[in-house]
């Protein structure tokens, strides 16, 4: 990269209009990947901006409010001028033991609400400062590709190399850490496990932490276990923590949010927990770089975590009528698409001609200056995520159906009332279909 794209510009002082201040931003700003949803962002804003009532099935950002009581009791601490000063960096101690209980309540896992469990803003702090404390150039992290983006940048931000691993496949995901683990030197120092995935939705059972933690214990890797959609799971299906299992306290740490199950996102709610010396490197980092959160969200959080179960519960199960409705339409178009067990995402496969003919970035393109519909394109989430869409969840069921029909009005395929099947291939109007040069 030469020096010109090394610079920001600036206008500073008396003699802004004549002179510009110039200054080159730190390396690792450049080693940060390209952000393809830029363009989907831009347009997105434009639209929004002139009017149109784009649907936004793009970010993981729950629609649906937290519960009254949670809000109510965040209102109330605000109120109480006891709690309004700088914050513990790790979290109150009533917050971490109702983490511990939740644990336990959960997934049978006890934990040392003292040196077990961090209170973070929000798990992808949690996740970002981990790395920080952990990694370091020369060093390597095992992340899962597709990926979600901060499992990435994270560990470049870091200034350590990263490894993105096929996912879908568990247990190959499993032999390739080993692969990599036998002949990569040095030795990758950490694993990303992130199950119940973003953006792929791939879940695992118990025994694919058996066998990461045999190789985390013959390879001697920390394993960094993302559970941000533990609390939203469909069809009986239960996310396992990597901390139920006997060596997981040992080898590895967990992180989980409240931004999901509890739709609290903007309040930046996340817990790491597990391995007592590696949460200490994590406070020692933390307790640098802030003060802890604003001690009235931390209240309400514990009030969330210990009166709301019922909610959480009812908000898993309306993704999953989101899930059946926007899976049962694309479907009827003809997509090809495998039902989440989990997450607040569909990760669907394009559908061809288009697949063939143009990037995923080009058809999320297409569909939200045609259809009106916002969706991540798999690309976003590296090469691998290539070919396909990821569809977030947070519309409800009626704009779910709108957005379907816009989708097959805008791509020219006719909804079957049969689902998918040989007889049921999409239907395309030709003028529909991309021509070569539209990639
Ligand atoms: C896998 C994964 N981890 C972490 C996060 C971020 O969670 P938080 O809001 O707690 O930072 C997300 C959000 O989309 C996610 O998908």
């Amino acid at each position: 990269m030469d020096s010109e794209n090394r610079e920001v510009e600036a206008p500073i002082g008396p003699t802004e209009a004549t002179q510009k201040f110039r200054i080159a931003v730190a390396d690792r700003v450049h080693r940060l990947p390209p952000y393809l949803f830029a363009r989907i962002n831009k347009l997105m804003y434009e639209k929004r901006r002139a009017g149109a009532d784009v649907i936004d099935l793009g970010m993981g950002n729950p629609s649906d409010p937290p519960q009254e009581i949670v809000v109510e009791k965040l209102a109330a601490a605000a109120r109480d001028a006891g709690n309004h000063g700088y914050s513990e960096a790790r979290g109150i101690l009533n917050l971490r033991r109702e983490v511990a209980a939740k644990y336990f309540k959960q997934h049978g896992v006890r934990l040392d609400p003292e040196n077990e469990v961090i209170v973070c803003l929000g798990s992808k702090e949690g996740f970002s400062h981990l790395c920080l404390a952990l990694l370091g150039p020369g060093d390597t992290a095992i992340v899962p590709a597709p990926s979600y983006p901060a499992h990435t940048y994270a560990v470049i931000l870091a200034g350590a190399n990263v490894i993105g691993l096929d996912v879908t496949k568990p247990d190959l995901f499993l032999s390739n850490i080993g692969y990599t683990c036998q002949n990569l030197f040095p030795r990758p120092k950490l694993v990303v496990a992130n199950f119940p995935h973003n953006p792929t939705a791939t879940v695992v059972e118990k025994d694919f932490y058996v066998d990461l933690l045999r190789l985390a214990k013959r390879y001697g890797f920390l394993v960094v276990s993302d559970l941000a959609y533990a609390d939203i799971t469909f069809d009986g299906y239960k996310a396992p923590s990597l901390l139920s299992l006997p060596d997981g306290m040992k080898y590895g740490v967990e992180l989980t949010t409240m931004s999901k199950g509890y739709n609290m996102a903007g309040w930046r709610v996340g817990y790491c927990c597990g391995n007592a010396e590696i949460l200490r490197a994590l406070g020692t980092i933390k307790g640098y770089y802030d003060y802890g959160m604003f001690r009235a969200i931390q209240v309400a959080a514990i009030v969330a975590l210990r009166n709301t179960d019922a909610a959480v519960e009812a908000q898993a199960r309306e993704y999953q009528r989101r899930r059946d409705v926007l899976c049962d339409g694309l479907e009827r178009l003809g997509w090809d698409i495998q039902r989440p067990k989990a997450t607040m995402f569909v990760w669907a496969k394009i559908p061809e001609p288009w697949a063939s003919r143009m990037s995923s970035v080009d058809f999320a393109m297409k569909l939200l200056e045609e259809a009106d519909v916002a969706v991540s394109p798999g690309g976003g989430f590296g090469p691998t995520g290539e070919g396909y869409l990821r569809l977030a969840l947070v519309e409800n069921q009626h704009r779910l159906r709108q957005a379907v029909r816009q989708i097959g009005r805008c791509l020219g395929q006719a909804a079957s009332s049969r689902k998918k099947g040989a007889e049921d291939a999409p239907q395309f109007h030709e003028a529909s279909v991309p021509g070569a040069g539209s990639t």
